[in-house]
């Protein structure tokens, strides 16, 4: 700690802990015969970037012979979880009880932690004798407590949280005791109480679901404007950091930036990230994931302080009593035993980003057609899946950076079908508009590392020859843009229909030519007759194109069903093609081929199988937030999102999520 006057008191209270728990106790809390901890520890790992690595705990926990060894081994700052709150330290008015406050002061510096202290006014644990408490009262029991609070461990505390969740989740002054007695003057009053009695601690505004830019975070943004400007003495925010696992908000980084901007410290100060329980091995990747991410965020800022863990272990996490059902939140399990959240946490205090699964394109580059399948750079066969966006015109607010990057990241995506309608408001109301659009999602897509699928997507008329010109037109200038991509490939008619094979195959055979001339090796997708069914629903079926096939390498077939409506006929006729020429799904739905109505689960299970089996890849109907079934998100999801996890996702989103993310 920066300050090395003890109080005598604190020496006597860890003199007189010592002799209660006998010397080897205390000798067992110094860090240095620490069994467990790794060398370096995190808290050595966050000091060499100057940042401290911290953990909260409560009395019973030190008492735990076992956890007190890593307690006092990995982590260089404490903070007391229950025992500086109101209810322990002045349970009644005027009687103080430090018992419990100096056990973990003693803890924390006998194994040379430093302190944050958690807190002064709070809605919570605050005795019942404080709430009822007239509102002149009031103000004196708080100067009272925070003053012999505060003043007995000024010499042993490097940061208070002052006020502790002042806000609601709209980011309106919650509705508290304090509030409706004292008005909102009593967190400025808080303040300068507590300033009076610590002159050096830095003072905090804390609370939870602020770690992201939102509306309550914007709200405390304000706020701390307001309070510095009337000469408030604040100095700090914590980001208390209860989170969920694969719902980090990825303004995190932003919103440190911000208050740090306005001159303060931050601190995430009680950071656990839940799970709906039983844990998995998904979810403890997503978990390391998270944690990785929330300390890459304060270790990207300067001002952000360092990080505190609401406890370390799964043993004694407060998750499961107030959250029934989810858990699993720390990086050490119950066990002690450390999770993988906990080496994601090492690897990013040292400053090695995580080593991010290896992208669909880095995994198979240019890929082309190999016999009947689709072969990857090295000739193996691959099997691609992912997700067909909506029309670009109704729905194009669902395809952006935060989407596009939960598509790749949290949904393991290997390909987008960027949709871009011909007619409806489409393609021909604006060529140049979107054939930008298009054009700027491919970069967007690939970037990612995510195979761009370009879909020319014609459906009334279904004979694709109306088009012809502006399908050249529109091919030559992204093939042209796109050539040496190797992630792009080209589906040149998305549903024909009312039009014969030989005709359809006639438009195949112009447009093909018009982007192998600019880009030579991309795989290239051709649409089949009767809504690209193979001429089935029209009442033809595959030998179509066996007897007829079009005369074009590196080209394959498109399939479209909905496994509410095409069944088991059709999927033994598309097993049977797919051995025959090579063929791409390139749009199905688990619902009925409106694209609407009850999702038929086991049908589409089967469906999904059968295309495994014979490694037929696919694009689902579709990432948007339309309100049909077949839209994965929940109506009003874009454009903010959250895109990552299930909290937005209809039934067939979490379905097909789960679809891609599986082996
Ligand atoms: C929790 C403690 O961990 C529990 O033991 C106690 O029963 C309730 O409070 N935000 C805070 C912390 O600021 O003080 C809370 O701690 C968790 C939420």
């Amino acid at each position: 700690m920066n300050r090395s006057v003890r109080r005598p008191l604190i020496l006597t209270a860890a003199i007189a802990l010592a002799a209660a728990l006998g010397t080897a106790a205390l000798a067992g809390w110094n860090r240095g015969d620490t069994a467990n901890a790794q060398d370096p520890t995190l808290h050595d790992l966050a000091a060499a970037q100057g940042k401290y690595f911290g953990v909260a705990a409560d009395n019973h926990e030190i008492a735990d012979a076992g956890y007190a060894e890593i307690l006092g081994g990995e982590f260089g700052w404490m903070t007391p979880g229950n025992a500086m709150k109101w209810d322990a330290t002045e349970p009644q008015q005027g009687r103080f009880e430090f018992d419990r406050a100096d056990e973990i002061v003693a803890f924390a510096e006998a194994n040379g932690q430093e302190l944050r202290g958690h807190t002064l006014i709070w809605h919570n644990q605050t005795p019942t004798w404080v709430q009822q408490l007239p509102a002149d009262e009031m103000r004196a029991a708080v100067d009272e407590h925070i003053s012999t609070v505060v003043g007995r461990y000024a010499d042993d505390l490097n940061h208070w949280d002052v006020a502790n969740e002042v806000y609601d989740d709209s980011g309106n002054l919650r509705d508290s005791f304090w509030l409706q007695t004292l008005g909102e003057d009593y967190i400025a009053d808080a303040f300068h109480a507590a300033r009076a009695a610590d002159p050096d601690a830095k003072l905090y505004l804390n609370d939870y679901n602020i770690d992201g830019v939102n509306a309550k975070s914007d709200a405390y943004y304000e706020l701390v404007q307001q309070l510095l400007a009337d000469g408030v003495p604040i100095d700090g925010i914590g980001l208390q950091g209860h989170l969920i696992v694969g719902q980090i908000p990825d303004t995190m980084q932003e919103n440190i930036q911000r208050f740090a901007d306005l001159g303060l410290e931050v601190a995430i100060t009680e950071l656990d990230i839940r799970m709906e329980l039983p844990a998995d091995d998904a979810k403890l990747a997503q978990q390391a994931e998270d944690y990785g991410a929330v300390t890459e965020a304060c270790m990207a800022v300067e001002a952000c302080v360092g990080i505190t863990l609401w406890a370390y272990s799964d043993k004694y996490s407060w998750i499961p009593s107030v959250f029934p059902g989810q858990g699993a939140a720390l990086p050490w399990d119950e066990h002690l035993q450390p999770k993988p959240a906990y080496q994601a946490i090492r690897d990013a205090l040292s400053g090695q980003t995580q080593d991010a699964p290896a992208t669909a394109i880095e995994q198979h580059g240019q890929l082309s057609v190999c016999g009947t399948r689709l072969c990857d750079a090295a000739g193996e066969p691959v099997q691609l899946k992912g997700m067909s966006t909506h029309g670009l015109q109704w729905h194009g607010d669902c395809v952006n950076d935060a989407s596009l990057d939960a598509l790749a990241g949290d949904w393991g995506s290997d390909i987008v079908r960027i949709s871009m309608y011909v007619q409806e408001d489409g393609y021909e109301t604006d060529p140049e508009g979107f054939t930008a659009r298009v054009s700027g999602l491919i970069d967007d897509v690939t970037s990612r590392g995510m195979y761009a699928l370009v879909d020319w997507h014609i459906l009334t008329p279904g004979d694709p020859n109306v088009n012809l010109e502006a399908a050249k037109t529109f091919f030559a200038e992204i093939a042209e843009t796109h050539a040496d991509n190797p992630g792009v490939l080209y589906e040149t008619a998305n549903e024909p229909n009312g039009v014969s094979w030989t005709d359809l195959k006639g438009y195949h055979e112009q447009v093909i030519p018009v982007i192998r001339e600019r880009d030579p090796d991309s795989v290239i997708i051709l649409g089949t007759r009767a809504w690209s069914s193979f001429g089935i629903n029209e009442g033809s079926d595959a030998s179509e194109i066996v007897n007829d096939p079009v005369d074009a390498e590196n080209v394959m077939y498109a399939f479209h069903f909905y496994a509410a409506s095409h069944r088991e006929s059709y999927i033994e006729a598309v097993a049977a093609a797919s051995e025959q020429f090579p063929v791409f799904v390139t749009e199905w739905g688990t619902q009925t081929y409106t694209g609407d109505g009850e999702n038929d689960f086991a049908m589409s299970q089967q469906w999904t199988d059968m295309m495994a089996e014979h490694q037929i890849s696919w694009a689902n109907w579709n990432f948007s937030d339309d309100f049909r079934s077949g839209a994965v998100f929940t109506e009003g999801t874009c454009p903010n999102g959250p895109y990552t996890g299930t909290s937005n996702l209809k039934p067939a989103g979490v379905w097909i999520r789960d679809q891609i993310l599986s082996d």
